[in-house]
């Protein structure tokens, strides 16, 4: 635990405009924050206070619960920090759920009693199958009806149903990185018959959060890259093949191959994706393809010809960066995005602004 700073200097430098207790304005929706402290909810703290229709009403932590924030990280807020059994869930509109799962599916189940809707971070609510979420997460669902009435909010992807939905269960970082760059391709029928397709993806090392585990420490980490959960023993694999087969409208979903790494980086993906082609199929079809799908769109990029994705396109920003090579009858996409971000916190709140009629790119440009 770090030892108390003096509470007042950061103010200095960015002033609360939606702490609680502060002289905050404009407000229009109350919410509250569940795992605050961790690297996701943190960045997510980081982000509503730019949001000026937003009211943060609480924060919670169970380990640091009686301290603030700027206790936990320095250039944070002065805001208290509560255990989530106390938070009051009757204050608030809506909860962004930072947790691990099994704690999000449990506090989305007091939060949905109280009235409040709910977007939640964790994997709780984004299989539509309970077989494949209790096989993978080894946890009994409190509510599996709720899986199929919860939105998978790949925001580019499910807008309408996001507006509507009382529980949008954001992506993994690693299935954003993978899917937006998949979803034109698979829906297109542009993979051929039968093929893999393999995702080679990098991550950095906030990808695992805050708690300490082995594999994240800095001496095993610096000058090293190392591969984990390969081939179709990752979690996120689960997630990926389910939404990929929800595309494929009966065609036969094509088999996902996925290598995650782990890098010497705070943050940021790297995924890069090998889709055979389906005969017809070339480098212009698939430029067009790309460019009529996100050409509108405020966060996704397609890079132009010859330019290759890089996670400093991405990182600490909202974005997706695409780009695309044809060889060899083969589509080689290069995704980059911030795991903390699109990856998780920012497509939250880009989700969030959706539910409550916002501009979608309030507090995120
Ligand atoms: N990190 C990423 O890049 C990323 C990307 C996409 C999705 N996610 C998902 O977002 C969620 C949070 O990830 P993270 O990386 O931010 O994790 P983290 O850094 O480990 O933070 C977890 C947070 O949850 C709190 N917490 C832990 N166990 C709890 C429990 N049983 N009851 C209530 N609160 C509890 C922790 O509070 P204290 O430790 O202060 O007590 C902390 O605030 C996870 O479900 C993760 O899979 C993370």
């Amino acid at each position: 635990m770090l030892s108390p700073m003096p509470t007042d200097w950061h103010v200095q430098l960015k002033p609360n405009k939606v702490g609680p207790g502060e002289g905050w304005k404009n407000i229009m929706v109350k919410v509250g924050i569940f795992g605050a402290t961790g690297y996701a909810g943190f960045e997510l703290v980081d982000l509503l206070q730019k949001h000026d229709e937003v009211e943060v009403v609480f924060c919670t932590s169970e380990s640091s619960a009686g301290m603030t924030l700027d206790e936990i990280y320095a250039q944070g807020p002065h805001w208290p920090l509560i255990k989530s059994a106390d938070a009051p869930l009757d204050q608030v509109d809506a909860v962004f759920l930072c947790l691990p799962h099994a704690a999000s599916a449990a506090t989305a189940v007091r939060a949905r009693a109280a009235g409040c809707r709910v977007i939640d971070l964790s994997a709780d609510f984004r299989l539509k199958s309970l077989e494949t979420y209790e096989e993978w997460y080894k946890v009994e669902h409190p509510r599996p009806e709720w899986l199929q009435e919860a939105v998978y909010g790949l925001t580019e992807h499910a807008r309408d149903e996001v507006k509507e939905a009382d529980i949008v269960a954001c992506p993994g970082c690693y299935p954003t990185s993978v899917l937006i760059p998949l979803n034109p391709i698979v829906k297109a029928g542009g993979v051929k018959a039968g093929a893999h397709i393999i995702a080679d993806s990098k991550t950095g090392v906030s990808g695992g959060g805050r708690k300490a585990k082995l594999l994240y420490h800095h001496v095993e980490v610096q000058d090293n890259m190392t591969p984990y959960g390969i081939g179709q023993s990752h979690r996120h694999w689960a997630e990926m093949s389910e939404k990929l087969a929800g595309w494929s409208n009966g065609n036969g979903a094509p088999e996902l191959i996925f290598s995650p790494h782990l890098m010497a980086i705070p943050r940021g993906i790297l995924s890069t994706i090998y889709v055979p082609l389906k005969d017809g199929w070339d480098a212009e079809k698939v430029r067009a393809l790309y460019e009529d799908a996100y050409g509108d769109e405020p966060f996704v990029k397609v890079l132009p010809e010859g330019k290759l994705a890089t996670v400093a396109h991405a990182v600490r920003s909202n974005r997706v960066a695409i780009g695309m090579t044809v060889a060899a009858g083969m589509l080689i996409l290069t995704c980059a995005i911030d795991n903390l971000t699109k990856g998780s916190s920012g497509q939250a709140v880009q989700n969030f602004n959706l539910m409550y009629g916002f501009e979608e790119t309030t507090a995120l440009l």
